[in-house]
């Protein structure tokens, strides 16, 4: 019997040494040493045996079952150790992996570059103003000094919805509600940016497009205030060797005006294929206010003069980045969006 009961607990122990999970512990334990298990089993014979015999077996049966206790306890701890390891393995993060790189969306290279000329004109002491979109006939042409029937109404061809309202060809008609809304204050130094619209569309012109007017007014203000405030504009904005040239030129709402050219901002001056070899580029019209203009806005010509200039958005940032079709900034191909 005690040979039996050895036999019981090596065979036990390998078991529970084998086991891999807590539901086969559980098994081995009913197994070996349950209300039916072999041990209690073996125990029953225990009648037979000489009285002076039953005491030694009986410690030898209490020790064993204790022995294989333990032993289940410990292989249970082992065993939910190992668990806890295996989750642990499985959750953990592994903080020097790369992450996941979301595609980060970021403005527009028209907004970039309208922001950026905002920025300059506030530094000089500009205000930024903006203008409604649909016009009157009034402002966008006849208080520019461009009455009906005027051949000049003709240089931009317009959208019009009826015969008095139309979408604004040109930034200018802020030249007079900006006066209009500040007369009889004095100096008015303003910027207004935002979209404008011409029966246009190829590759240099879009029907929807952008302009920035600029309008100074006040006693003494001279053509010298006019390319001086450009000279600081460009150079700030294509960098300090920039230099600016003024073209006679035509406006009916400037008086003289001119078209300023920059050095080519590619080529540097020498000449290059997309200065066509002239080492200049047009960026914008300007000139100084016509005497009819400061008077529809409220002001008088005999007591002060202004300035004012308008250019175009897309042909600034067309010469900044290099980009020769002007209809990429309209298609939102990614591929074009996403190198700025
Ligand atoms: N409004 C003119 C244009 O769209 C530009 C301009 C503005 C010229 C102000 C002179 C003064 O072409």
């Amino acid at each position: 019997m005690e040979e039996k009961i050895r036999q019981l607990n090596q065979e036990a122990r390998e078991a529970i040494q084998a086991a891999t999970g807590l539901e086969e512990l559980k098994q081995i334990r009913v197994r070996f040493l349950g209300k039916k298990g072999l041990l209690t089993e073996i125990l029953r014979g225990m009648g037979n045996l000489p009285p002076e015999e039953r005491p030694v077996i009986g410690q030898l049966a209490n020790q064993t079952r204790q022995e294989l206790e333990d032993r289940l306890g410990e292989r249970e701890r082992e065993l939910l150790e190992a668990e806890k390891e295996r989750r642990w393995q499985q959750e953990a993060i592994d903080v020097t992996l790369p992450g996941v790189e979301l595609p980060y969306g970021h403005k527009h290279p028209l907004r970039q570059v309208w922001e950026e000329i905002e920025e300059i004109f506030i530094s000089m002491g500009f205000e930024v103003e903006h203008g409604p979109e649909v016009e009157t006939d009034f402002y966008n042409f006849t208080a520019l000094n461009i009455p009906p029937d005027h051949p000049a109404r003709d240089m931009q061809d317009s959208f019009f919805f009826t015969e008095e309202i139309l979408l604004r060809t040109q930034t200018s008609p802020v030249q007079i509600r900006g006066m209009q809304a500040r007369r009889p204050r004095l100096p008015i130094k303003l910027i207004a940016p935002g979209r404008v619209y011409r029966r246009d569309d190829d590759a240099t012109h879009s029907p929807m497009f952008h302009q920035v007017e600029g309008l100074v007014v006040d006693k003494g203000i001279t053509l010298g205030d006019l390319k001086g405030t450009l000279e600081t504009f460009a150079r700030r904005l294509y960098g300090p060797g920039t230099r600016i040239r003024l073209r006679p030129s035509y406006f009916p709402f400037t008086e003289p005006s001119a078209e300023v050219d920059v050095s080519c901002t590619i080529c540097g001056g020498r000449g290059c294929r997309v200065c066509k070899g002239t080492g200049w580029l047009e960026i914008l019209g300007a000139g100084m206010v016509h005497p009819r203009v400061l008077e529809n806005g409220g002001y008088n010509p005999e007591e002060v003069t202004g300035f004012a200039f308008g250019l175009g958005i897309e042909r600034v940032a067309m010469l900044k980045y290099g980009i020769d079709d002007l209809r990429h900034f309209f298609t939102n191909d990614l591929r074009f969006l996403s190198q700025f």
